[in-house]
């Protein structure tokens, strides 16, 4: 039987925080929105043109569920390039978003019931949604202020039972920017080896990293045995509304989820997947500013909230959020969400991201810097 109910109250907070800014701007209330995760660029003008060239030449067919051929291969170069390996092409699957990819991996690798997923509490939401849509049992692990918020392989190897199918890893993270030590990731996939259970490497924010070196665990078994990576173009090519995504993993899995793709949207949209390749295969100048911009954002809104009375802000190491602890505010994380939306700021209480989240907000810092400077100042008058 499925809860629906575990479902709804998943995403209730940020709905419920979305609502009530839209409430407040209809009644003509000026609003700051730090809430969403997505770039604040548009699209790179190449990404743009190819779709445009793509409709013009009638691109617009059913193609192959996994994906159109010239894609996986721009993939496959792709992770030769970032990760060092070169998968199979029937190790390549194209997704409609790498939310989507969330489903149809764990639904791919999770056979009953009885198998147990480990996945990171805050975490992305979909990670625990889907767990409980599966049915599954539900081994959620605490992520700590005192570990930078990096998910620690002792309090990881607590949670691993022989019912244990597969973990998530998500480095930079969502909400809190971490970034996990190359040390500790090799730590967990060496308990996936000892303990035969999989990984879903959820690698969204691999090309938003600042000072520290993203480490894929991809890397040991080059996805042929328990390695799941997931990656996508929302984050890094400004293409949240394209609906993009890529997994890479043993080709058992990836007839699996092919069929769930074919099932349930038949193919990823065509011409989609060639501004995806245009993406992949032209000048990646976009990345490189944005993330000279996003380094100044993170400096300045890290200074502004460490200043705010009862906030205290590590600096995230990737991805373009801050996870501020409020708990000397002495208020809950819904509270201090809803306190701000009432002096104009939109920002998500923690709690949306599991209940470890309690105690924390997540702000994201993709936006423009006058943005954030105006929305520091607000926060500021709002805890005098
Ligand atoms: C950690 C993480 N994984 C996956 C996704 C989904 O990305 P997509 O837009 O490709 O579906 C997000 C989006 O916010 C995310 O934060």
């Amino acid at each position: 039987m499925i809860d629906y109910n575990v479902l709804r109250k998943t995403g209730a907070g940020i709905f419920k925080v979305l609502a009530k800014a839209k409430d407040l701007e209809q009644a003509g209330k000026k609003i700051l929105h730090f809430e969403i995760g997505q770039p604040y660029e548009n699209t790179p003008e190449h990404i743009k043109q190819a779709a445009k060239d793509a409709l013009d030449e009638n691109f617009t067919g059913y193609v192959e569920s996994s994906g159109i051929h010239e894609l996986k291969e721009a993939i496959r170069d792709e992770v030769q390039n970032t990760r060092g390996f070169k998968p199979s092409l029937n190790q390549v699957l194209i997704l409609p978003g790498a939310n989507s990819g969330v489903y149809y991996a764990l639904r791919a690798v999770i056979d009953n019931t009885n198998q147990e997923i480990i996945y990171p509490n805050p975490g992305f939401p979909t990670y625990g949604s889907v767990v409980s849509y599966l049915n599954a049992g539900d081994k959620a692990v605490r992520i700590k202020e005192e570990n930078e918020f990096r998910l620690n392989p002792i309090d990881l190897e607590d949670k691993i039972t022989i019912n244990t199918k597969v973990i998530i890893l998500n480095s930079p993270q969502n909400p809190t920017g971490s970034v996990m030590k190359k040390q500790e990731i090799q730590r967990i996939a060496e308990f996936a080896e000892e303990h035969n259970f999989y990984i879903l490497s959820d690698e969204i924010y691999s090309k938003m990293i600042y000072d520290e070196e993203f480490y894929s665990c991809s890397v040991r078994d080059e996805c042929r045995e328990r390695t799941l990576l997931l990656d996508g173009f929302s984050k890094s090519y400004s293409m949240t509304g394209w609906r993009l995504g890529w997994i890479i993993a043993p080709e058992k899995m990836i007839d699996r989820m092919n069929l769930l793709i074919s099932i349930g949207v038949s193919c990823t949209s065509s011409f989609i997947q060639k501004a995806g390749t245009a993406a992949l295969k032209g000048p990646q100048d976009s990345i490189h500013e944005n993330m000279i911009e996003y380094r100044k954002r993170r400096e300045t809104i890290v200074k502004g909230l460490n200043e705010v009375k009862g906030f205290s802000c590590l600096t995230p190491q990737g991805a373009f959020y801050v996870f501020p602890n409020i708990i000397k505010t002495g208020m809950t994380s819904q509270e201090c969400a809803d306190h701000l939306l009432n002096h104009g700021i939109a920002c998500l209480p923690g709690t949306v991201f599991g209940s470890n989240g309690e105690g924390y907000l997540r702000f994201s810092y993709a936006t423009s810097i006058e943005t954030i400077k105006k929305g520091i100042k607000l926060i500021k008058n709002a805890f005098e």
